[in-house]
């Protein structure tokens, strides 16, 4: 039997679990492959005792597709080409753990690698592809963040739990005749903002993509505040900052983890307002991982189930330094390269910017 290795990467996503398990069915179809899977990306591999556990047709059975999360564990600590290593001071240092990887890979008998995961764990498998790794990769973040593919898988479910909290916040902010300010994730892109945004009827937009000013916020909040309506309704992406500020983040203290952690925006956003004559009270609500958690929505759980089928097929047909992707309502492949060149920032002049801003939505600009 060929070996397959199975690894999921970055923050976890709704439609995990779909995916390995679209790759282990189609596999098994096959019965020339044995899938397995390594915990917690590839830190399963580059651990001392090994950590790859051997997927059948029973580990995937149980509705595992409708399940959030992912069987396999994920972590954004480490990775091959940056192995925290503790210092005699207590600090941390990057060490590069590539070539230990390829050799321990081909040491268990591993052909290829699907690596499911997002921008940075696509450079990974560019850069491991480079190195002679076959390795296919699957598109995944709630951020949807990846140029190459119209919609990463995750995103949609993401976009939906925002939805309902604003749905939720606009009958409270009725209630008390408040400004409701919901915080959402988006690092650097405002989709699951703008998505939610205009699915829930919000007021105000604010995202990483276009610097708000804060005069312009006020003016649009006090305009809607005062019409006899008398309640707001503002959705703020976490990567969102006024022109001239800063990302509202916190350098992370956990081992291995090399990315700022976002977060504050929302409170700052509260605080501007009053500082800047808003006549309406505010409120914060901070949606933090309960938009990453849970069970996909049908779209993402079929988005998912046909990259995995895919995926194997990519391997079955040696398309390595590839990507599965969707486009134009088809599944496609893309190389790695091309996959990680651009970054997937909304485009301020479409036609979903432009129809928020035809219902009334506020960009702060
Ligand atoms: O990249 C996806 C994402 O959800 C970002 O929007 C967010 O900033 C980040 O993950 C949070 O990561 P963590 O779970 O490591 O705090």
């Amino acid at each position: 039997m060929k070996k397959l290795l199975v690894l999921t990467g970055g923050g976890d996503c709704p439609g995990l679990n779909a995916v390995i398990r679209g790759v282990v069915k189609r596999a098994s179809l096959t019965k020339e492959w044995e899938v397995w899977g390594s915990l917690e990306a590839y830190n399963g591999v580059l651990s001392d005792k090994v950590e790859i556990i051997k997927l059948s047709g029973t580990s995937v059975t149980a509705g595992i597709h409708a399940k959030g999360g992912t069987i396999l564990r994920t972590t954004t600590k480490g990775g091959p080409f940056n192995w925290p290593v503790i210092q005699a001071d207590g600090s941390w240092a990057s060490e590069d753990r590539s070539d230990f990887l390829l050799s321990r890979l081909a040491e268990l008998g591993f052909e290829a690698v699907i690596s499911i995961g997002g921008d940075g764990s696509q450079k990974i498998s560019q850069q491991l592809f480079e190195k002679g790794l076959n390795v296919v990769g699957v598109p995944k973040t709630i951020d949807n963040d990846l140029s190459a593919t119209d919609y990463t898988f995750g995103f949609q479910t993401a976009v939906q739990e925002a939805s309902n909290a604003v749905d939720k916040l606009v009958t409270t902010a009725e209630s008390h005749h408040r400004a409701m300010i919901l915080e959402v994730m988006g690092r650097s892109a405002g989709w699951i903002a703008l998505h939610s945004a205009i699915a829930g009827g919000a007021e105000v937009c604010l995202i990483p993509e276009i610097p708000y000013d804060i005069d312009k916020v006020v003016e649009r909040v006090n305009s809607r505040y005062c019409d006899g309506r008398g309640f707001v309704n503002i959705v703020i992406a976490e990567g969102a900052a006024a022109v001239g500020g800063q990302v509202s983040a916190q350098e992370s203290t956990e081992v291995g983890y090399e990315n700022v952690r976002l977060g504050g925006v929302g409170n700052l956003l509260a605080r501007q307002l009053q500082d800047n004559g808003c006549t309406a009270d505010s409120r914060v609500t901070v949606l933090g991982h309960l938009q990453r958690g849970g069970s996909p929505t049908a779209f993402d759980r079929v988005l998912a189930t046909q990259y995995g089928v895919k995926a194997f097929e990519m391997v079955l047909a040696k398309e390595f330094g590839r990507m599965v992707a969707y486009k134009n309502n088809d599944i496609v492949t893309v190389s790695l390269d091309e996959a990680t060149r651009d970054y997937n920032y909304v485009n301020t002049d479409s036609y979903l910017v432009q129809a928020a801003r035809g219902v009334g939505i506020s960009f702060g600009d």
